[in-house]
């Protein structure tokens, strides 16, 4: 399909013996905001790093617009849980990645501190920052030089519940913004129903389950609630209290 960002096709992972990745096909449409869920262990951070091209896939084939990834995907950049800051940098070079005489990286650096919030931080070093400030620093450095693609993997796992609606607000305001390609790896199905278009169940290793949302944003706990209830049942083999 023409405007497909993101194909992939039978691809497959193994680390020795584990089967960690079965059979997966996925085309992820330019412009769309893609979760994956599902329980620990199942594959969500192979599949994720795989499309970064930190690692090669055992079969199948990745491509993104058009070119199969072999070796480092240049056009997409990855946040984890951990912000993975420099700590000897301050926040402006963990941007510019030191490159502060470039004029150009230093504008496009304060302009993404500002949409993160964090303006007058830009000279402070990551000691001095709270954990939501540092995620919002690791999530302005992967906006420098507007990347194609952008994956999360579990990048609001370790925040606070008030401090993480704060930066699922702020991820779908840029996202919206920037239109740019989004892929969330997330335990939590509640953040998935309420941020994504597209969801994806990772389950025993395949995807076992997807679904498109399209109610309009914000969205409330209760337009999510009937997605969220039919994904924990998915996840939880229909053991779920309703
Ligand atoms: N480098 C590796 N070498 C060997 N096994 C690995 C490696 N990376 C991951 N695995 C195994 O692959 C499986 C899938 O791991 P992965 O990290 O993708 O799961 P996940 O769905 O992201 O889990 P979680 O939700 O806990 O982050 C696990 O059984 C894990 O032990
Ligand atoms: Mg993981």
């Amino acid at each position: 399909m023409a405007d497909n960002l993101l194909t992939i096709q039978h691809v497959n992972k193994y680390y020795g013996d584990a089967h960690v990745l079965r059979d997966i096909n996925l085309d992820i449409r330019a412009g769309e905001f893609v979760a994956l869920v599902g329980q620990s262990g199942g594959g969500k951070s192979t599949l994720l790093r795989l499309i970064a091209g930190l690692e090669a896939a055992s079969d199948g084939v990745i491509a993104q617009a058009g070119h199969t990834i072999d070796g480092l995907n240049g056009n997409s950049r990855v946040m984890f849980q951990d912000d993975r800051l420099l700590p000897w940098m301050s926040v402006q070079d963990n941007l510019t990645f030191g490159r502060t005489n470039n004029k150009q990286r230093r504008a496009e650096a304060q302009r993404l501190l500002h949409e993160v919030e964090l303006d007058e931080f830009t000279d402070a070093y990551p000691a001095s920052l709270s954990g939501g400030q540092r995620q919002r620093v690791a999530l302005a450095r992967a906006l420098m030089a507007n990347p194609q693609l952008l994956l999360l993997d579990e990048p609001l796992g370790a925040l606070d519940a008030l401090t993480r609606r704060k930066m699922q607000e702020l991820i779908l305001k840029l996202w919206q913004e920037r239109q740019m390609t989004t892929i969330l790896v997330t335990h939590d199905v509640n953040e998935a129903v309420r941020m994504a278009t597209k969801i994806y169940v990772v389950k025993n290793h395949e995807i076992a389950w997807s679904g498109t949302n399209n109610v309009a944003y914000p969205r409330t706990d209760d337009a999510i609630a009937p997605m969220a209830s039919e994904i924990m049942n998915v996840i939880l083999d229909g053991h779920v209290d309703q």
